[in-house]
């Protein structure tokens, strides 16, 4: 039995801000039980919500040095779904509303995190064969082990792996503040190591010191070695790119199920969207007082409303789209510029647009039932969540072809009949326009064929299955 630690800064159910809280809460559950033993370390905050922080039970406690003082690092446990998970509890580092904040005080926060995440293996007594870390906020693991090396035995010979779900945010600040704060040796703080363009790096710790880098499409992995994509790190990527590969995330087929989703108004199959999908659209326009009309094609967004995911080409052609025969439904937050955009049209077009500037998960599955396409116009996409559930439900994604929309939608040929939705390939909020324009033309002219794109949609797998395989396959390389 291998087994493996994950350490990450979300997971669903317990915290979410994006799609790397879908990927660490449903990846461990499609290893092979029987060759691999995943356990996931998470912080405790103490904006999770009570009714799951109750059920956590605690395990032990220790001081642990960090910043120049001694920190207490208490240890809880909880299966959840058949999951082994940790959660470090220190209500200094971990309170507050939401996970993230000032980065500086981030920094300090995921410094604690991840030497404290190494620093109660023995104390739980779990030597994982292999560390497998995720985005910035772990960057420091792999660093902290290669330290622990040098003073004991028990960390010698751990393998690690880095996952990138976004190579835009690597956590930096500045260098002598980040070696005070993380007590590590002047040794770490050079360019070939945790420095970058003068600052201390953390993603950047961990992509030189773990033994395997991941990111979440192919289509990705490639780009990051190009300037473009490559966040001022394409040299590093080039650099280690023996070693670096995509491996494209995969659903929980259990919580994104047409067929049994309870958040849904009415469950349906690939055999039956044809009369009952549109039920769900009905229902959501009654909720969200839209004008009721089964046959309005209706478009939906769901997604942190910032740069990368193309609001400014949105923004731009919001006003010529909302002449179209078409609603359009929004769920999300962000930039307050883009949450004041879509109240104000929501506001303008009454009855058409639908600005929902909250979270929810119920919403948002409603939405992915509910709506005919889904606009995901991105600038960069590591691999992109919000798609596969589209995908999942029938509802036809337009995307940009990049990263992991460009791996996982197959744009629609009419000359062919393939594909299983809609793309463009230059930012470009008029080229944007038009492949909306066409997918309305094959909705509103063409129902057969539209209702063939959404069969082909529905039937595509992107459950864990086969990017859990080559997760195996990877762990399998290092060790054996
Ligand atoms: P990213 O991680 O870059 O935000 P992904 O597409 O990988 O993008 O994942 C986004 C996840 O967050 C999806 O599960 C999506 O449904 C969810 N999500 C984003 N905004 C909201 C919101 N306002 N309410 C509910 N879920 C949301
Ligand atoms: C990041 C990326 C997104 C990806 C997610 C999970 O948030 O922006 O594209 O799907 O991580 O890997």
């Amino acid at each position: 039995m291998k087994k493996i630690l994950f350490v990450a800064s979300e997971s669903v159910p317990f915290i979410k801000t994006g799609g790397l809280a879908d990927v660490v809460g449903s990846l461990p559950k499609y290893y092979d039980k029987k060759k691999y033993d995943v356990r996931v370390v998470l912080p405790k905050y103490t904006c999770i919500k009570q009714e799951l922080r109750d059920q956590m039970e605690y395990v032990s406690n220790f001081y642990m040095d960090i910043n120049g003082t001694e920190q207490y690092v208490g240890i809880m446990q909880m299966v959840y779904d058949g999951v082994q998970f940790y959660f470090i509890d220190n209500e200094y580092y971990f309170g507050g509303m939401v996970p993230y904040g000032e980065i500086y005080q981030d920094i300090g926060k995921f410094a604690f995190f991840s030497k404290a995440a190494l620093s109660i293996l023995p104390v739980i007594d779990f030597r994982p064969d292999l560390i497998h870390c995720h985005d910035w906020q772990t960057g420091l693991v792999p660093v902290y082990l290669d330290n622990f090396r040098y003073g004991s035995e028990y960390y010698r010979g751990i393998k690690t792996v880095m996952t990138i779900h976004n190579l835009k945010f690597q956590g930096k600040w500045d260098t002598k503040e980040v070696q005070k704060i993380t007590g590590l040796p002047d040794y770490y703080f050079v360019p070939d190591k945790l420095e970058a363009y003068k600052d201390a790096n953390l993603l950047k710790g961990g992509i030189v010191y773990s033994d395997k880098v991941t990111t979440v499409s192919n289509s990705y992995a490639e780009e990051i070695k190009t300037p473009f994509y490559g966040e001022a790190l394409d040299g590093l990527m080039s650099a280690r790119s023996n070693d670096l590969v995509g491996i494209v995330n995969g659903l929980d087929y259990e919580d994104y199920s047409p067929f049994m989703d309870s958040r849904i108004a009415k469950n349906f199959t690939v055999d039956t969207f044809r009369t009952k999908k549109v039920k769900n659209k009905v229902a959501l326009q009654k909720e969200l007082g839209l004008n009721e009309d089964p046959k309005a094609m209706m478009i939906g967004i769901v997604s942190r409303l910032t740069d990368q995911k193309g609001f400014d080409l949105i923004a731009y052609i919001m006003d010529e789209l909302c002449q179209d025969a078409i609603q359009l439904v929004v769920l999300g937050t962000g930039t307050e510029q883009y949450e004041n955009m879509f109240r104000h049209f929501a506001w303008k077009y009454q009855g058409k647009v639908s600005a929902n500037i909250f979270y929810s998960e119920d919403l948002s599955h409603k939405i992915y039932a509910s709506c005919d396409a889904f606009l995901m116009p991105s600038l960069f996409e590591p691999c992109g969540l919000s798609q596969l559930m589209s995908l999942r439900y029938g509802t036809l994604p337009i995307v940009r072809e990049t990263g992991g929309l460009r791996d996982t939608v197959e744009p629609y040929n009419e000359f062919e009949k393939t594909g299983t939705g809609f793309s463009f390939l230059n930012y470009n909020a008029h080229e944007m326009l038009s492949t909306i324009r066409y997918a309305e033309h094959i909705y509103y002219d063409k129902k057969r064929d539209w209702n063939k794109i959404v069969e082909r949609a529905m039937n595509q797998d992107f459950s864990w299955k086969n990017s859990a395989k080559q997760y195996e396959q990877l762990y399998n390389d290092l060790i054996g």
